[in-house]
């Protein structure tokens, strides 16, 4: 039994299905992530729905000018729902630069700022901006995952040492993903959290299609083989990760 910690609910028309075709292979809990207002709001709504769906809600820096004081408002009007998991997923991506930077910066500000206020873990989204990321997260005192890690082996190091967990997704089954397994080789396991980022980043055999959380076996599998353990001990230990990562997620 696994928990996908990151994958995009919102993004799915037949959720239904998805969501059973997941649990039919033990997927057992989901945490739907925001990156916009819109998505922030379905992932909040969903996990009221289903016993096993948890929410995270946040602005991704391409969508920084969505982060609004009536947005943080909204995320501190729903604050105390139990399915309300953490803040995310926010952070700074200097490779797409789909927003500037001076506007990707404020909205990762304010929504630091946010988390430690409410006391809530966050779901970092960092692409070359690892230098940046450390620099602000060390005035700030949150926990949280490095989301989908792309900062190498030359930044592991300093990502745990802030305490974070690190996240991997469908990358790691990649033939061609070797310094990603060395980073995996690496990670202590305790530090380990599974995700999917479906409908985006699909595990082989699947690569280059149209991903789902069903896919977290691939990844699972995967990481398996490269800690040389077996899955059962993966499947726990992640387990605990989630809880320490995100203590209101309760199963
Ligand atoms: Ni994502």
């Amino acid at each position: 039994m696994f928990i996908d910690t990151h994958v995009h609910l919102d993004e799915f028309d037949n959720l239904e299905e998805i969501l059973n075709r997941a649990r039919g292979v033990g997927v057992r809990g989901f945490v739907s992530v925001g990156y916009d207002i819109q998505s922030s709001k379905f992932s909040y709504s969903v996990s009221l729905k289903y016993n096993d769906v948890y929410a995270i809600l946040g602005i991704h820096p391409h969508s920084a000018g969505e982060c609004t004081d009536k947005f943080l408002g909204w995320i501190c009007s729903v604050k105390d729902s139990k399915k309300v998991l953490g803040i995310g997923e926010i952070g700074l991506d200097y490779y797409r630069n789909l927003s500037p930077k001076d506007i990707q910066l404020e909205a990762f500000e304010k929504q630091l700022s946010l988390a430690q206020d409410l006391e809530l873990p966050v779901s970092l989204h960092i692409r070359n901006g690892y230098r940046d990321a450390f620099d602000i997260l060390k005035r700030y005192k949150v926990k949280g995952v490095f989301h989908c890690y792309s900062g190498g082996l030359h930044f592991l190091e300093e990502a745990l040492s802030f305490g974070f967990f690190i996240g991997f997704d469908g990358p790691v089954t990649f033939h061609n993903a070797r310094e990603l397994i060395e980073v995996v080789e690496r990670c202590p396991l305790d530090r380990i959290l599974l995700e999917t980022d479906a409908p985006y980043l699909a595990p082989e055999p699947y690569r280059g299609r149209r991903n789902e959380p069903s896919y977290l076996i691939y990844i699972a599998r995967r990481i398996a083989e490269i800690k040389e353990i077996d899955l059962g001990e993966l499947s726990e230990v992640t387990r605990k990760n989630t809880i320490i990562c995100f203590p209101r997620y309760a199963s």
